[in-house]
Parts: structure tokens; C-alpha cells; sequence
């Protein structure tokens, strides 16, 4: 089969969360001027592409995913010529930067809104959704109703997320040209893409129906509207096509069935996708009943059928964590016994499935989850409006609330970068940083990694340097030996004859199993634990949380 070869397939991409990687000015948030001091540090852990999450004018009730101006940025973060700044850093280190572009909605403090909502004929009042009555029993992603009445002209207008992020009316060609406009602002600039926030939900269903009845209340019913791919070749012809960028769009509700409409060649649409098969549940629900965490044939049966659907024609990604979802560690390693096996048996897996690996921040020392005790130390809006829907109103009781915070918040994922054992880890100087820093910083800080040969953060650089060295890793089909297996996640990379052998044990037992095709001869290039060579070239046995990466023949 021919492979079209693409820089951004052959990427490690790392996702920086600016509010939370390196506070330069002791206010005790992240800012543009702290990246731009850590690029040797992601260079040096051998890093291609950052992903930034949004940098841009914001009210911050999402966490910049609310931005009032898409092209000037949030004053917490810096200047336009910080930015600058930071992407030519980027730039002379040989790496990339994409950024996040969020126009699924804007925040309501957006100069189009403030407009929009005035009057019924304003010239902008069609950049939104107004509707003279509430159309439909639509939920809010974070709690709550998705209309809302605005007194000024007394209509509801959209918004799938809070209130502040009123939803972009992509029915219109003059908001959507605004949009390739904005885009072309940060391309021109030198940016190397975008990460498309929820792209999935931009177009909606004209009829504005109800949920159906057997689905109420399920958010991916607002997915894949009918223009959704007109609108993408729409975009892509006017903007990325123009472009040597890269795209991967947030398919929250896309099914692997639908990928290829996304991201095949033939499409003209997208280079990848993510998608939310293996993510924390989204809607309220999960903060009353939360679903146990996927087993691990579960977990293989959702990789494979991804990289089934999105083959070499299409293109897959590879991630465990991101600000959105909790701690990876925490979700499928062993965060006390087994802390560095489990977390470099992971990095195993990150690194070696087909499709381009997205690491999120923290994940390369083995951060793990906040131990948060108290609602107020919550700062994400969805953990606060579940709190007022859910806990204040009596409907769910408050230690069952934040047990199951504890499992699945999304701060867990946005607790300050921790770089040293010095006050807030080394993110900032500040006597208050805007979340808290995790009190196992001691242990778990960059420096200490740095000096230890043997720390997750080194093999996280091995495990980095052997993909790229790999054609057949980054490349080459990939076979699950053992798909029913709940114990150990064994698979083969096959490419132009060489075959890569990877095998992860996902317990905290010795795992003993047989190769069932002939291995003549085995070179280890790659194992998180000291191994003696095992005899037969058939036979293995994996201690706990142990990963192998061998060539064979
Ligand atoms: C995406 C972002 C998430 C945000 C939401 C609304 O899912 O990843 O952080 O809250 O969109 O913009
Ligand atoms: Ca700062």
C-alpha cells in the first residue's frame, strides 16, 4: 500500500496549557513569556509541534474558550509582542506551534455579540442563533438550559456551552468569512496551524428538534450537523489549502464510522481528528453516576477501530490526556507502587500506536490527579455549575459530588506545571497561584527527573528519539495480537519489512504469554524495566506494568 508521508504525521506534538505551564511576572498565572523560557525544555524532551490552548482576549469564564477578541491576547498571558517573541523562540528551535481556534461560539464580551444583542436589525444580530421562543429542550454542556432570553430584545439566543459563549452562526457567509479572515491574521503571522475546538457542533439542524426520546440529554445529538463538511472544504479552500499547516479537529460525537468524512485525503477537509471514545464523560450525569473506567480491552478495541477507520488515508492521533479529561496516570496506571512503571508503560503505548502522539503537559513527569477536599477549590465552570444544579439544589449529595470530582474534574489536568521542589513547584513566585499546586510536587517536579537518569521524563526522551528513528513506528501497520486480552496490550508495527514487537503489561502481576509467529531473532530497543533476556524467543514474561520495545525477524 502506498503511505503518503506528511511532517505532521511524523510530529510528537505537546499541548501547552498557558494558564498553568510557567508564570514569568510572580502573578500566579501562566503567561506567553514563561513558554517562551521552557522551549529549551521541550526541545530538549524532543518535542516537533506545541499545541497552545487559547491564548486570546477572554473573560476567562472557560478558561479562555470565551474569547471577546480573536486577535489580540488575554492580558494575563502577555503582549502581542510576546508572542512574536515566543513563536520565532519556537521557530529557531526547529519546532512548530499550532493554536487553538475556537469558533464554534465566542464569549458574549465579543464586539459581534455586544452588537448582535442590541437590536433585531442590527447587521450583526445574524452572527448568532436568536430564535423569538426557546425552539427546543436543548441542555447546556455545562448544566442548565442551552437558550437563554436576553431582555434587551427579548429573544433566546444559543449557547451550547455557559451562557457567556453564544454560539457562531455559521448559516452565515459574512461571520464566516470574518472567521478565514481571523485565520489568515494568525497564518500570515507564521503560526503552523490549529486545533479546532469542537468543530463537530458548528453546523446545526435547522428544524432545531427536541432530543430524540430514547436520547435525551445526549450532547452528541448537536454533532456532525448537515453543513458541517461544507463549511470544513469551505474553509479549506479558502484558507488551510493556501497554507503548509496543520489541522486536527476536536470531534467530540464523531464516530470512527464518520472519520474518514473528516479527515480523508479525498475530502479536503481536515488532516486529524480526536475523538472522545476513551474520554471522561461529558454531560451532567457523569457527576452523579460516574461510568467506571474503561477496561483495557475496551481501551484496544476503541484504538483499533480507529486506526482501522482512519487507516493511511486518513490520519489518527494518539492521546490519554488533555485539559479536559483527568489525569492519565491517575485514570490507567498504578500512581503509588507502581508509579514509574506505570507511568513510562504509558508513555510506551503513547508513543508507539499509529497516528501522531499529542502529550499534554505534566504527563511526561507523571503528574497525577489534584486530592482536592473542597468545591472551592474547584475553579472549572462545569465542576461549579454541576455544583449549584446538582448539590445546592438537593437533587445529589455533596460527598458524592466530590468523590466523584475526584475522579473526574478537569483541574485535575490544570494544576501548575510542577519544574523544581521550591515554593508552587517552580511555576511561579507568587504567594497564590490561581489553582493549587498538587502536594506531591516534592517527588514529582522536572529537575529531580532531570538529574535522574532513570526518571519518567528520560524515557520519556528515549521513547521520543526511538519513534523518530523508527520509520515502522511512525508508519507501519499496526496488528493487536492479543485483542481480548484485559492484561496485556501486545501488538506488532509492521513497515517495508522490519517489525517492531510492543508489549505492555497493564497489571500489577507478572503477566507470562506465547508469540504465536516466529521470532529467528530479537533486538531490545526500548524496555522500562532491566530485563534479563528470556530464553526463548516464543515465550515472555512481563513483571508489573513492564513495557518492551523490540525489533524482530
Ligand atoms: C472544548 C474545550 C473545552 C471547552 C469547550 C468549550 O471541548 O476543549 O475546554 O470547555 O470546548 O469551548
Ligand atoms: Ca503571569
Amino acid at each position: 500500500m502506498k503511505i503518503n508521508k506528511s511532517w505532521w504525521k511524523e510530529a510528537v506534538v505537546y499541548q501547552v496549557y498557558p494558564r498553568s505551564f510557567k508564570d514569568s511576572n510572580a502573578d500566579g498565572i501562566g503567561d506567553l513569556k514563561g513558554i517562551t523560557s521552557k522551549l529549551d525544555y521541550l526541545q530538549n524532551l524532543g518535542i516537533d509541534v506545541i499545541w497552545l490552548s487559547p491564548h486570546f482576549k477572554s473573560p476567562n469564564v472557560d478558561n479562555g474558550y470565551d474569547i471577546s477578541d480573536y486577535q489580540s491576547i488575554m492580558e494575563d498571558f502577555g503582549t502581542m509582542e510576546d508572542f512574536n517573541e515566543m513563536l520565532s523562540e519556537i521557530h529557531q528551535r526547529g519546532m512548530k506551534l499550532i493554536i487553538d481556534l475556537v469558533v464554534n461560539h465566542s464569549s458574549d464580551e465579543h464586539f459581534w455579540f455586544q452588537e448582535s444583542r442590541k437590536s433585531k436589525d442590527n447587521p450583526y444580530r445574524d452572527f448568532y442563533i436568536w430564535k423569538p421562543n426557546q425552539p427546543n429542550d436543548w441542555i447546556s454542556f455545562f448544566s442548565g438550559s442551552a437558550w437563554d432570553l436576553d431582555e434587551i430584545t427579548n429573544e433566546y439566543y444559543l449557547h451550547l456551552f455557559v451562557k457567556k459563549q453564544p454560539d457562531l452562526n455559521w448559516e452565515n457567509p459574512v461571520l464566516r468569512q470574518e472567521i478565514y479572515k481571523m485565520m489568515k491574521f494568525w497564518l500570515d503571522k507564521g503560526v503552523n496551524g490549529f486545533r479546532m475546538d469542537v468543530i463537530s457542533l458548528i453546523s446545526k439542524d435547522l428544524n432545531y428538534p427536541n432530543f430524540p426520546e430514547d436520547r435525551f440529554g445526549d450532547l452528541s445529538f448537536y454533532a456532525n450537523g448537515p453543513k458541517v463538511h461544507d463549511y470544513l472544504q469551505e474553509m479549506n479552500q479558502e484558507v488551510l489549502s493556501k497554507y503548509d499547516c496543520m489541522t486536527v479537529g476536536e470531534a467530540f460525537g464523531v464516530s470512527a464510522e464518520q472519520a474518514n468524512l473528516y479527515v480523508g485525503k479525498e475530502r479536503k477537509e481536515l488532516n486529524m481528528i480526536y475523538h472522545f471514545d476513551h474520554a471522561v464523560p461529558r454531560d451532567e450525569n457523569c457527576f452523579i453516576d460516574p461510568k467506571p473506567e474503561f477496561t483495557l480491552t475496551e481501551l484496544k478495541q476503541i484504538f483499533s477501530k480507529w486506526d482501522v477507520a482512519t487507516g493511511n488515508d486518513g490520519w489518527n492521533t494518539v492521546y490519554f490526556g488533555n485539559h479536559d479529561n483527568a489525569r492519565m496516570l491517575s485514570r490507567f496506571g498504578d500512581i503509588n507502587q507502581y508509579f514509574q512503571e506505570s507511568a513510562k508503560m504509558l508513555a510506551t503505548v503513547l508513543l508507539t500506536l499509529r497516528g501522531t502522539p499529542y502529550l499534554y503537559q505534566g504527563d511526561e513527569i507523571g503528574m497525577s490527579n489534584a486530592n482536592f477536599q473542597e468545591v472551592s477549590a474547584y475553579n472549572d465552570v462545569q465542576v461549579l455549575n454541576a455544583y449549584k444544579t446538582l448539590v445546592e439544589t438537593q437533587k445529589h449529595n455533596k460527598e458524592a459530588f466530590l468523590a466523584a470530582c475526584n475522579k473526574i474534574a478537569r483541574d485535575h489536568a490544570r494544576t501548575p506545571m510542577q519544574w523544581n521542589s521550591a515554593q508552587n513547584a517552580g511555576f511561579s513566585t507568587a504567594e497564590k497561584t490561581w489553582l493549587k499546586v498538587n502536594q506531591n510536587y516534592q517527588k514529582i517536579n522536572v529537575e529531580a527527573q532531570e538529574k535522574d537518569e532513570n526518571s519518567v521524563l528520560n524515557y520519556y526522551k528515549k521513547m521520543i528519539q526511538l519513534r523518530k528513528n523508527t520509520p515502522a513506528l511512525i508508519y507501519g501497520e499496526y496488528q493487536d495480537l492479543r485483542p481480548d486480552c484485559n492484561n496485556i496490550w501486545l501488538y506488532t508495527r509492521t513497515y517495508e519489512g522490519e517489525k517492531i514487537l510492543v508489549m505492555n503489561n497493564f497489571t500489577n502481576q507478572n503477566q507470562e504469554f506465547e508469540i504465536d509467529f516466529l521470532i529467528n531473532t530479537k533486538e531490545l530497543l526500548l524496555a522500562n524495566l532491566e530485563n534479563e533476556n528470556d530464553v526463548f524467543n516464543q515465550k515472555f514474561v512481563l513483571k508489573p506494568y513492564e513495557s518492551r520495545v523490540y525489533l524482530v525477524w
